[in-house]
């Protein structure tokens, strides 16, 4: 059984698509053992506990020093002994510690198709305003190991999406959720539990 704890910032559509997958066997062995939010009041929380999955908000806003907060998650995490951590929209820079206890073992979904529109600066509208900005006939979403850098771990799926004529930035993150991030999100997990996947020399490899 593949023991995951999900970190979120905001409405959870992701989280969604990974308690759905689990319901209905597109994730298999696999167990959703909490959410945590850096958001008191992150729709993600309510979802959790509409399915009966451990929910807590863990902030820094909440702790003077930002060791104490990167402390505080890290324990957090650590106490669920999870195999895998998903962040899905979590807008928050991952505790050092975090990243070097958890190599390979964080997953990330980004919502373009890496490397265009990633790295530092490019997250939530933001992507998508520049994609549009750019004239890009298709865009997509990215599902990814976390490393020390930004956006820069293994790639594990991506799907592309086309972009129309006329979209704004809130149309296209739209189709990009619905057309890319919820299906290729619960299919990498469902990969990673299945022992599909591995990294080697900085790639992944799909068996
Ligand atoms: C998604 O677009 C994801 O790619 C990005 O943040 C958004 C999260 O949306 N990192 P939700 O909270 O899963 O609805």
């Amino acid at each position: 059984m593949l023991k995951i704890v999900v970190l979120v910032s905001g409405g959870g559509t992701n989280l969604q698509a990974i308690i759905d997958a689990v319901a209905d066997g597109t994730i298999r062995n696999t167990s959703i053992e909490a959410v945590i939010s850096n958001k008191p009041d992150a729709f993600a929380l309510t979802r959790a506990k509409n399915n009966g999955i451990d929910a807590k908000c863990i902030s820094p806003k909440d702790y003077k020093e930002r060791s104490d907060f990167n402390d505080a998650l890290l324990a957090a995490i650590d106490g669920y002994e999870p195999d895998l951590i998903v962040l899905a929209g979590y807008l928050v820079i991952l505790p050092p510690a975090l990243i070097e206890r958890y190599p390979n073992r964080i997953v990330n979904i980004h919502p373009s198709l890496i490397p265009s529109f990633c790295g530092m600066g490019f997250y939530g509208l933001k992507v998508h305003e520049a994609v549009l900005a750019r004239g890009c006939k298709v865009t997509g979403a990215t599902v990814h190991f976390v490393d020390e850098g930004a956006d820069t771990g293994p790639i594990i799926r991506q799907k592309a999406v086309e972009v129309k004529q006329g979209d704004t930035p809130e149309i296209l993150q739209r189709r990009v959720m619905e057309e890319a991030e919820w299906h290729i999100l619960p299919q990498a997990i469902d990969m990673i539990a299945q022992g599909k996947v591995t990294v080697e020399d900085g790639l992944v490899r799909i068996r």
